[in-house]
């Protein structure tokens, strides 16, 4: 192992999740709430308080030192094993407030998503699921370098029919969680081991 990097072998997976709405009562946030306790016991899950410090992208303001709620993101991404998105859709595709983390995070002198274990979910009150959003912020991140899970994909609709003021109460919503928490840990656990290892 090279010095500073972490196995993931036994050692418990630390997933960083970034919901991309700001709005209070967001459905994307409360679905990462949801997913913090459904984790398996090899992996923790916190999700990420500040997304609001982070500003509109400007390359005058990447020097001499980016913003704080930026360097803040960056540190929480850098020492994350794994980034969990949940992205809502907006005009089909993923809203601003997530392509301007993504950007931010894919600059500095080291971007913190090159080889980066990463996973979307999302929920939006209407039919389709976030698929377009979805789509979109994959193209993204497969761009920056970002090891994107491929499957299971998880598109959750009709939101106001899945939970109650707070809480995901539906249960087949519930159990689809569970598991792709566990996918996205065995991702995680794959996409760290040394490519000799992949290919026995
Ligand atoms: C939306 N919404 C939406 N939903 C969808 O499924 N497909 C879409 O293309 C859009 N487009 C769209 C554009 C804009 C500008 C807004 C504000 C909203 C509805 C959206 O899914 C809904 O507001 C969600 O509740 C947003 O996610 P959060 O904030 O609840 O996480």
């Amino acid at each position: 192992m090279n010095p500073g990097e972490r196995s993931t072998d036994t050692a418990n997976v630390r997933v960083l999740a970034i919901a991309g709405s700001l709005r209070r009562d967001s459905f994307n946030r409360r679905l990462l709430d949801a997913v913090v306790p459904l984790a398996s016991h090899g992996m923790s899950i916190d999700v990420y308080e500040n997304l609001d410090a982070v500003p509109l992208f400007n390359e005058d303001l990447e020097t001499p030192r980016a913003p704080p709620g930026v360097e803040h993101l960056r540190a929480a991404v850098a020492v994350a094993d794994g980034l969990l998105i949940a992205t809502p859709e907006y005009n089909q595709a993923l809203p601003g407030v997530v392509k301007n983390f993504v950007d931010w995070l894919s600059r500095g002198e080291v971007s913190v998503l090159e080889g980066k274990p990463t996973a979307i979910l999302g929920v939006t009150p209407g039919n389709w699921g976030t698929r377009l959003a979805q789509a979109s912020l994959r193209h993204t991140l497969t761009a920056c370098g970002a090891l994107v899970m491929p499957a299971p994909q998880i598109y959750l609709r009709h939101a106001a029919q899945l939970f109650d003021q707070q809480r995901l109460v539906d249960s087949r919503a519930r159990e689809s969680l569970a598991e792709y928490a566990k996918s996205f840990e065995r991702w995680i656990r794959f996409t760290c081991q040394p490519i000799e290892r992949k290919i026995a």
